[in-house]
């Protein structure tokens, strides 16, 4: 069911609830966004304030409790495992924290392997891999195994990977959190690229250099869209405390 106007990505009163034991975690707890076309928007938030939740839902990879997530006019809630399954492999790439590589695969392979499942035939699969590898500056990395690789060479595969399958939007969960500072900065760069070359990049992530290349942000506490506001006070408020606490006791 397409709905021909509103944002590219819409989220309407999203939520998901989990039961631990009897007791109920809102991890996120009614959440509305609009996210248009070829932007490139950070989420931040304290840990657990639901950002991976929000990706994983956004990525098809999990489904809401209730409220809405509609893209380019389509509603996820509306698919089938099948519909979600092409959703996510044509629509989405998705890049984690921790590179996620099959460690028996070298560079190419990795970077092929999604194209399997797309009925890609070898030979173009090994191209297109080729391809990518080249533009996220692997070209002489292409036969090292994850083991033979820095980090940040390994999440530049993984992002050839999210790319194989040409998806519009790129969905990343803290991709610079098991990198040095460095490496960090020049995975940023490269989203940047995806987002200037026509992409719609949402990143999770810690480091404020991020807001160089952010057209959007968002902020989560506890489950909810707050202002950056209500965010830095709640920031400082928790250094306070925390600084407080560290204090020697009198
Ligand atoms: N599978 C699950 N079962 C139960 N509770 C969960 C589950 N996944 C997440 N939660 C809870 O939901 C809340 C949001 O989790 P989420 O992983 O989205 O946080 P986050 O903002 O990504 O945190 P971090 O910065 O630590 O990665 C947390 O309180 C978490 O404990
Ligand atoms: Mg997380």
């Amino acid at each position: 069911m397409r709905q021909a106007n509103g944002a590219y990505i819409q989220i309407r009163d999203l939520r998901k609830t989990y039961l631990m034991g009897k007791q109920k975690v809102h991890a996120l707890a009614g959440i509305t966004l609009d996210i248009p076309r070829n932007t490139f928007t950070v989420v931040m938030g304290p840990s657990g304030s639901g950002k991976s939740t929000l990706l994983y839902l956004l990525g098809g990879l999990d489904r809401p409790t209730s409220g809405q997530i509609i893209i380019d006019g389509t509603a996820l809630d509306k698919m089938d495992e099948n519909e979600l399954a092409v959703y996510r492999r044509k629509k989405i790439g998705f890049i984690f924290q921790s590179f996620n590589l099959v460690q028996t695969m070298n560079a190419l392979e990795n970077v092929a392997f999604p194209l399997r499942f797309a009925g890609v035939p070898a030979s173009k699969r090994r191209k297109r891999a080729v391809e990518l590898l080249r533009q996220v500056g692997l070209e002489n990395r292409m036969h090292h195994k994850p083991t033979e690789l820095s980090g940040g060479q390994q999440q530049r595969v993984a992002i050839a990977r999210a790319l194989a399958n040409s998806p519009d939007i790129i969905l990343a969960d803290e991709p610079t959190g098991n990198l040095d500072t460095a490496s960090g900065f020049g995975i940023m760069q490269l989203l940047s690229e995806l987002h200037r070359s026509g992409k719609t990049v949402i990143v999770v992530t810690h480091d404020p250099r991020i807001h160089t290349f952010a057209t959007h942000s968002v902020y989560l506490l506890d489950g909810k869209v707050v202002s950056e506001a209500e965010f830095q006070a709640a920031a400082s408020f928790a250094f306070q405390t925390a600084s407080e606490e560290s204090e020697p006791k009198k």
